[in-house]
């Protein structure tokens, strides 16, 4: 599927892909390098880092230990894979957390800011620049189908989410065009540790909003967006459906999410 849009090649860019030791990360990882990217690998344990990135298709690619959502550890992270691999031309800020249930805690809310959002704008701060002046660049964005809807059991993960896409939204207006292309990553549910390990409730909403996809078809999809210059990926078609009957008619949308919510949670 990817390759009947390939419009530029990717073979010999550096791509740098956080949370990478996850699943979708890993998965995203696995298809830059089959594209003919060197990869560093990004994520909390140096461990699991290496060994994602040990197990990668060509190279060289590098595992990192970093956690994005501190600024010093974005820039030395960046700076460790332009020393190690070279100029950044592809970031995947895909690193994400889940964030409690209900209306959560403080500290649900500080993580969610922290992963979702200013990770985002630490990354732009520090490649956004190189990228532009070399007008060559493609920086992803992992938001979630629950940034443009939401995720009924937990009101960080849907705010912190919707702060993701805004943040894609805003740097595709302000740095889009002359060779620095953006994209926004919004899947429903996915098989990744983040959901088989999550709660039974959550597993249950994701279920009942659609199929549960493999962290492969994820990055499948963001491959055809990129060659595609596309910004937003939906993995989930019918998502861009349940956003148009959100906008069409607000109050009918949240009676149907209420009725949802019940029937999930019994
Ligand atoms: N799985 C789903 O159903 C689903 C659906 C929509 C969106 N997403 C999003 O996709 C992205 C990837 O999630 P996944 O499902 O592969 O989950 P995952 O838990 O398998 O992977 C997330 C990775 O991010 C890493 N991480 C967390 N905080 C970090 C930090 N501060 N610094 C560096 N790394 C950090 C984790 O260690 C983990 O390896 C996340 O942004 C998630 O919110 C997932």
């Amino acid at each position: 599927m990817a390759e009947a849009h390939l419009d530029h090649d990717l073979a010999g860019r550096v791509a740098v892909v956080t949370g990478g030791a996850g699943g979708i990360g890993s998965a995203l990882a696995a298809h830059l390098a089959a594209a003919g990217c060197r990869v560093a690998v990004v994520d909390l344990d140096l461990g699991r880092a290496e060994e994602t990135a040990g197990g990668l298709a060509g190279g060289p690619h590098i595992g990192l230990a970093a956690d994005v959502g501190d600024p010093g550890g974005v820039e030395s992270l960046v700076g460790d894979t332009e020393r190690r691999l070279g100029l950044i031309d592809i970031y995947c800020s895909n690193a994400g957390v889940i964030t409690g249930q209900g209306l959560g805690a403080d500290a649900d809310w500080e993580a969610g800011w922290r992963v979702h959002g200013m990770a985002h704008v630490h990354a732009a701060r520090a490649v956004l620049p190189g990228m532009r002046e070399r007008r060559f660049g493609v920086f992803v964005v992992t938001a979630s189908a629950a940034g443009l809807l939401m995720m009924m059991q937990s009101a960080a993960y849907t705010a912190t989410k919707h702060a993701s896409v805004a943040i894609a939204e805003w740097l595709a207006v302000n740095y889009g065009g002359d060779g620095v292309q953006f994209h926004c990553v919004c899947p429903q549910g996915v098989l990744t540790p983040m959901v088989l390990g999550g709660s039974a409730t959550a597993e249950s909403e994701l279920k009942a909003a659609g199929n549960l996809l493999e962290p492969g078809d994820v990055a499948e999809a963001v491959m055809a967006a990129i060659a595609e210059r596309r910004f937003l990926v939906l993995p989930h078609p019918e998502v861009h459906g349940y956003e148009q009957a959100k906008v069409a008619d607000r109050d009918r949308w949240l009676a149907g999410m209420r009725r949802l919510l019940h029937r999930v949670t019994g």
